[in-house]
């Protein structure tokens, strides 16, 4: 071998070295890299479960509650009878209390993938109806509903309009009270008009002044001492995201309705 070719040699064999101890810091950092994706992946699909699984045991919550207010509101004039309402006084408020904070969270650990599918609005205005009944005869309410004949289908998230409606029938109810009407009145009505299914939500209560209407959509707008005026804009966001709007007619004295239009699903559009 030649001085030539044996330097030849040894800077190749430098060079093999340092390609080698290139390859042994690529893989060790393609393992770090791995290892990293694989606990994002965990950690990701875990926090969704954890999420789906939060949002279900509030909304498991919520039904026991309503029945134990129902039935606190019942004992309540024996109570009085005893000079212990505020028993019943305290209960119904720490029972508000955790309600509040379930449907705040409720609507924060909603899922962020919307489910949509096709919904009939008549079937979920009679649910919605059954879901209040309780409540409302408690409060001297009569709810009603006005089921439009050509059953009305809309492409939805159910849980989010659901959602939607919870958070109107919550105001309908309290426009009825702050009104100090004896016979307070809600209409949920569905309808077509254009391409468009139409829910309605009628209340006989306190009504809006005119001028406030422009408002109501502000987050934290409220007129409420323990309102979070955060109903109405959460409604909207849903509404717009699923191509809709909410339009908003009121007396004040007299009542309030809020329409809430979604596009009919094209399956429903073909068939009529
Ligand atoms: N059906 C209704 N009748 C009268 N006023 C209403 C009705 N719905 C909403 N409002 C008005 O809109 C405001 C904002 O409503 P919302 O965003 O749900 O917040 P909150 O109910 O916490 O006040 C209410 O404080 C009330 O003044
Ligand atoms: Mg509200």
């Amino acid at each position: 071998m030649t001085t030539n070719q044996f330097e030849q040699l040894n800077r190749m064999r430098r060079r093999l070295n340092l390609y080698k101890q290139k390859l042994k810091e690529s893989r060790e950092e393609y393992a770090k890299l791995q290892k990293e994706y694989d606990q994002l992946a965990l950690q990701s699909s875990y926090l969704e479960s954890v999420g789906k699984l939060a949002a279900g045991i509030a909304h498991e919550i919520r039904n026991p509650l309503t029945t134990i207010k129902g039935f606190i509101q019942l004992v309540r004039p024996y109570l009085i009878d005893i000079q212990k309402e505020e028993y019943a006084d305290i209960s119904l408020d720490e029972i508000e209390r955790a309600n509040k904070i379930l449907f705040q969270f409720l609507n924060a650990a909603k899922p962020q993938k919307k489910e949509t599918r096709i919904v009939s609005v008549n079937k979920l205005i009679e649910e919605m109806a059954l879901l209040y009944e309780g409540e409302a005869s408690l409060q001297g309410i009569s709810i009603k509903t006005v089921p439009s004949s050509d059953n009305p289908s809309i492409l939805i998230d159910e849980y989010q309009l659901k959602a939607v409606l919870v958070n109107m029938m919550k105001n309908a109810f309290e426009a009825i009270r702050a009104s100090e009407r004896i016979q307070g009145r809600i209409c949920m009505r569905t309808e077509i008009r254009g391409a468009h299914s139409v829910i309605s939500i009628h209340d006989n209560g306190c009504g809006i002044p005119q001028e406030t209407i422009a408002s109501l959509f502000t987050p934290f707008f409220t007129t409420k001492t323990t309102g979070t005026g955060l109903g109405l804009i959460i409604c909207k966001n849903i509404i717009h995201d699923f191509g809709g709007d909410i339009q908003i007619r009121s007396r004040l004295g007299e009542g309030t309705t809020f329409y809430i239009e979604l596009p009919l699903a094209n399956e429903y559009i073909m068939h009529a």
